[in-house]
């Protein structure tokens, strides 16, 4: 069987090392996952009680459509149903977009040191892929420079806002200017995962209020409501976008137990205040102790407006060591070598009550081995 060159030479998603693979590695009896921006608090409750009322209906195919949770999302965000599709996750929905979108000779762009899913989505096709450098010293997205690369051939360009792995967003202003320069034959997927985590922030641009016919939003379930495992994401676009997105994907994609979850994980404000909250205090309580590890030891902190915070340590030996001596007490955090930062690492905001202290666990750590 011949297969394409760039498959075979296509690195597969790295996702963080499971629990139990952790713990019988080390033989460990707790193990504190602070690797996968998952939401330490669990699923969201409303979304699993409506699963669990859903299951007896779990002979049935899903509806096509997924017409209530589209008519809900149409609600909470005062659009019209046809500006709503609804994939196996984001992630899903991505791959629909490239689907649709990308011919032959087709290029793309994005910033290095960003999604890793979709950096395997795109280098998993034959199109041309240009992975243009962050912002130096800043670990963002350089905006006007992606801008420079844009061609007659380019067709999509993938933002990431807050971007994961560094936690940093672009702001209004950056993405305006940007927007304004790109022509509109290009398709924009903005990736805005983390979104819960940045809306407050008055800088922050949330791109849906803009409705730009080339722009795609794409949201999550698997974040901040916490259903991670169900599989299931949502973006909004302008009606053709939509209806292409619609067409492509697979008939049944995403599950009806997933869509009876979004439904209900919709209605659980009380959660996703509290998951924020959470949030807030946790990353509070890192900034501080790690600035004072930081006086030190010298390592740099980057601000982030996501779940998670990135560390750029320096190097990659120094990373390695970090890792392995956090594996051995349990403590699991993402090293971002697949992200293409070797010398980085990332850590999500864990719990912060009871026994499982995830983010005192892992500064007491750090702090012992670096
Ligand atoms: C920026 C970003 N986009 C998308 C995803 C995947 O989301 P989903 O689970 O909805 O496919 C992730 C998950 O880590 C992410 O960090």
């Amino acid at each position: 069987m011949k297969i394409p060159e760039y498959i075979k030479n296509l690195k597969p998603y790295v996702p963080g090392r499971p629990i139990e693979e952790i713990q019988k590695q080390y033989k460990l009896k707790t193990i504190h996952k602070i690797a996968s921006n998952e939401n330490p608090h669990g699923p969201s409750p409303k979304a699993v009680e409506a699963m669990m009322k859903f299951t007896s209906n779990l002979n049935r195919y899903p509806d096509i459509g997924a017409i209530d949770l589209r008519d809900k999302l149409s609600k909470k965000f005062n659009v019209k149903i046809e500006n709503i599709a609804v994939g196996n996750g984001s992630e899903g929905i991505m791959a629909n977009i490239l689907r649709s979108f990308l011919s032959n000779g087709d290029e793309m762009i994005s910033s290095k040191a960003t999604f890793i899913g979709f950096q395997v989505l795109a280098k998993g096709r034959a199109n041309k892929y240009i992975e243009v450098p962050m912002l130096e010293n800043e670990y963002k997205f350089d905006l006007n420079s992606i801008v420079k690369y844009i061609n007659e051939k380019t067709k999509i360009i993938y933002l990431c806002n807050p971007n994961n792995p560094t936690g940093t967003i672009f702001t209004k202003k950056e993405f305006e200017e940007f927007i304004a320069n790109v022509p509109k034959h290009v398709l924009i997927i903005m990736d805005e995962a983390y979104f819960e985590y940045a809306e407050n922030n008055p800088e922050y641009p949330d791109s849906m209020k803009y409705k730009f016919d080339n722009v795609i939003t794409l949201r999550t379930f698997s974040k901040i409501y916490g259903i991670a495992g169900a599989r299931i994401g949502y973006g909004f676009g302008n009606e053709e976008l939509i209806e292409t997105i619609m067409k492509v994907k697979l008939p049944f994609e995403p599950g009806n137990l997933a869509q009876a979850g979004a439904i209900g994980a919709l209605d659980d404000e009380e959660f996703i205040n509290k998951s924020k909250k959470a949030n807030k205090n946790g990353y509070e309580f890192f900034i501080k102790e790690l600035e004072k590890i930081s006086s030190i030891k010298s390592f740099k902190i980057i601000p982030s407006s996501a779940n998670f915070i990135m560390l750029d340590l320096g190097t990659h030996e120094r990373v390695n060591h970090i890792n392995e001596s956090l594996l051995k007490e349990g403590v699991i955090i993402r090293p971002l070598i697949a992200f293409g930062l070797p010398h980085c690492i990332r850590i999500t905001m864990g719990l912060e009550m009871g026994l499982e202290e995830e983010n005192k666990a892992f500064i007491y750590n750090f702090k012992k081995f670096i």
